[in-house]
């Protein structure tokens, strides 16, 4: 396969394009991306031709129905899922509170609940809040204190017949390693353990087959990837029928509703699939055939994560090897089938985090520092909550000058 052309790739990004961003590079992707410019198109288009009451007779209404719908089954087929298992909530962490609030209606004392310290706060909070309310107990499977990686071995050790729920993340939005899903979904299947997996900070860098994941429940927020700002949860494997109505009493039986008791936003979820267009579009531009959306999705996906791959290396190896820094999380992925998203935090060691992520900044890194939201794997890798830590995250539209931007201004930082 080719690599991926970046002049290709950035020419569907308008951001690029701006004077806003000149002379700078982005580097918070992991707080969101960019948004590509069919995802801009559909918004515009949405909000000047059928800004109505979409499911109408009418027209304009019935347009607007139907790109609500298109978005939803293309999202299904990009995923490898029924279009009913696919549903849209305002954030993931929205989405994740009512699941949890769906839980907390069937558990109580003697059932087990798995979550990591691993998590975004999003994923952990509200699972960890139900688990009180309930009476459930607790487990926590948490992450080694030295490189802030999870063992599945310590997984497997936690789990017994009473685990009712197992919540952790595809991906950590500090650590950076993919956790190996499938192979942890099995083992709390196989105690008859429903999973929720927080697919947000992987899904920029790959958009998963989420069937092959095992997943009873996968979640991501669109607006990290090239999207709009909604959050996309899939329910596998019977578990909506099993978790309660959420919904108004009348929408019980619409797979799309149960979950989901907010209004539909009408133009972002009528434009959320556009991103997929140039999820097609990419696949074809490097000459893959391609017959379903899913193929498109694998094929793109594989580049944006080759080219990540190559653009993270000397950045790895420069904060793994500098003695004035502590890289949190592996310098390179721990297997060959998991990709290490290049989603990068350090501590340096003669200065705050605040003042590297300032003079980063005044070098033209757009980046940041602090928790992150993901205290509680800060406290487990012994880092200082007060200063947080720098962090550096990328994806597949970053290029080889925003790599050297970013080496040259490291450099100047942390050897000073
Ligand atoms: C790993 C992770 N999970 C969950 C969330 C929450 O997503 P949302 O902003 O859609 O609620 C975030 C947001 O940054 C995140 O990074």
């Amino acid at each position: 396969m080719a690599s991926l052309d970046l002049a290709f790739v950035r020419s569907n990004f308008p951001a690029f394009g701006l004077p806003d961003y000149e002379g700078q590079s982005f580097f918070e992707n992991a707080g969101g991306s960019f948004a590509c410019r069919q995802t801009i198109d559909a918004l515009h288009r949405y909000y000047t031709h059928t800004k109505v009451q979409p499911y109408a007779r009418y027209g304009p209404s019935a347009s607007a129905g139907e790109q609500m719908d298109s978005s939803r089954a293309r999202w299904a087929d990009a995923l490898g899922v029924a279009v009913d298992e696919v549903q849209f909530g305002p954030s993931t962490s929205m989405n994740t509170y009512v699941v949890a609030k769906a839980f907390g209606e069937l558990l109580g004392p003697g059932d087990e609940i798995i979550v990591t310290n691993q998590d975004h706060e999003a994923n952990s909070g509200a699972i960890r809040r139900m688990a009180a309310a309930t009476g459930a107990t607790l487990k926590e499977w948490r992450v080694d204190p030295a490189t802030g990686l999870l063992d599945p071995d310590r997984f497997r050790a936690l789990l017994s017949e009473k685990t009712r729920v197992v919540s952790f993340p595809h991906c950590s939005n500090i650590v950076g390693q993919e956790n190996p899903v499938a192979e942890l979904t099995a083992a709390a299947r196989s105690v008859g353990a429903r999973t929720i997996v927080d697919g947000v900070s992987f899904a920029p860098h790959g958009l998963p087959d989420v069937a092959a994941l095992g997943a009873d429940i996968y979640l991501f927020s669109l607006y990290k990837v090239y999207s709009v700002h909604q959050g996309l949860m899939v329910t596998r494997n019977g578990i909506l029928d099993e978790l309660p109505n959420q919904g108004h009493v009348f929408n019980a039986g619409l797979a799309s509703k149960r979950l989901t008791p907010a209004g539909p936003d009408h133009a972002q979820e009528a434009s959320a699939g556009a991103v997929l267009d140039y999820v097609e579009a990419t696949a074809a531009h490097h000459g893959v055939q391609t017959s379903t959306l899913r193929e498109a999705a694998a094929a793109t996906s594989a580049l944006w994560q080759e080219h990540e791959h190559e653009m993270a290396t000397p950045v790895l190896e420069l904060l793994a090897g500098h003695e004035g820094v502590r890289l949190i999380g592996p310098a390179e992925s721990v297997s060959p089938n998991l990709h290490r998203c290049p989603t990068i935090a350090f501590v340096p060691r003669a200065k705050t985090s605040a003042e590297v992520a300032s003079e980063l900044v005044a070098r033209g890194i757009m980046c940041g520092n602090g928790d992150f939201y993901a205290g509680r794997l800060l406290e487990g890798v012994d880092v200082d909550l007060t200063h947080g830590v720098v962090r550096i995250s990328w994806v597949h539209y970053t290029d080889q000058a925003d790599i050297d931007r970013l080496l040259g201004a490291l450099h100047e930082v942390l050897d000073r």
